[in-house]
């Protein structure tokens, strides 16, 4: 055998046995997308004091606001998007605030006052059972 062909069928092998492993790396990346119902918490939780915060949930920081009985859940990641100060929920007002630097967020999000200038992220939320669960948007 020609040094040549050596190479080629080392080369061959190499991709050969290989393939499996790429193929179950590549199947494992389609099975934990981000578009799965991720548990935050429990419908009791939320109905205490109507949100519900879950800063080390499977889908990341998550702040739910409303009760079960809610047409509508919102869900937010709570990490001010100016220095990551957690935000807080204001029932009054309805908007998100940052204690840190005073930044001000609408139910959807949005910057309603900086210094943020960024809107934060926000969840789908649902009540499933007796659980609270979001998916990203
Ligand atoms: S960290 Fe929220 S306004 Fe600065």
């Amino acid at each position: 055998m020609k040094r040549r062909d050596f190479i080629n069928w080392v080369g061959l092998g190499l991709i050969a046995s290989s393939l499996p492993v790429a193929i179950a790396a590549c199947s494992s990346q389609t099975t934990s997308t981000s578009g799965d119902w991720q548990t935050v918490g429990t419908s009791a939780e939320l109905d205490k004091t109507g949100q519900l915060l879950a800063k080390n949930s499977p889908a990341g920081p998550v702040l739910v606001v409303g009760t079960s009985k809610s047409e509508n859940l919102t869900a937010v990641n709570p990490t001010c998007t100016h220095a990551g100060c957690t935000v807080g929920w204001e029932p009054s007002t309805k908007t998100f605030l940052c204690p840190c630097h005073g930044s001000k967020y609408g139910i959807d999000g949005k910057v309603q006052k900086g210094p943020a200038k960024e809107a934060l992220k926000t969840y789908a939320a649902k009540i499933e059972g007796t659980s609270v669960v979001v998916k990203p948007t």
